[in-house]
């Protein structure tokens, strides 16, 4: 695990941030990690946004996945926390949803834990206080190529 990033930001800043991270991002797949109410789902609206899709980004909790319609990809947007276990997650095609060129954001990851790709970054979302949050952006392996993020792409 290499840390990419780590920065302490307020709700003003997020549209600054998600840029931040963009930049520092070295894979399409990003899992985010952190309880209820860290600012998963709202970082994810923005970096959707950034990324160039007008869709409407809320969480996929009843649907498990959304998708989304960015420039040149599709976002894959899952939240994993009300899936009882990993062979549900199968039988709604998850596998498949990652084996493409996409971007795929996961909340929840750890409820699929044996499932989810090794050449990912992830995010890890803590509360600080009231008013801010600390993030870090680390890289898990090394990335496929398919699979990296370049700067120059979006
Ligand atoms: N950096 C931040 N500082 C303060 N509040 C934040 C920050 N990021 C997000 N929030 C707020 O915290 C809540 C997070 O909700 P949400 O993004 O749905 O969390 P999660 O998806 O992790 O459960 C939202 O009300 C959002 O406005
Ligand atoms: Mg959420």
């Amino acid at each position: 695990m290499s840390k990419l990033l780590e920065l302490d930001y307020q709700i003003e800043d997020i549209d600054t941030v998600a840029k931040q991270i963009l930049d520092h991002m070295s894979s399409k797949t990003v899992l985010f990690y952190g309880e209820m109410g860290a600012g998963k789902t709202t970082l994810i609206k923005s970096l959707v946004k950034l990324l160039g899709s007008d869709d409407d980004v809320s969480s996929p909790t009843f649907s498990i996945v959304n998708d989304y319609r960015a420039k040149s990809n599709s976002i894959y947007h899952f939240d994993l926390y009300r899936i009882s276990d990993e062979e549900e997650a199968l039988n709604f095609g998850f596998e498949d949803y990652l084996n493409t060129p996409n971007w795929v954001f996961i909340e929840w990851p750890q409820n699929a834990q044996n499932l989810v790709p090794e050449d990912a970054n992830t995010i890890e979302i803590s509360y600080k206080n009231k008013t801010s949050r600390t993030l870090k952006l680390s890289q898990k392996h090394n990335i496929n190529p398919e699979k990296q993020q370049k700067a120059t792409k979006f």
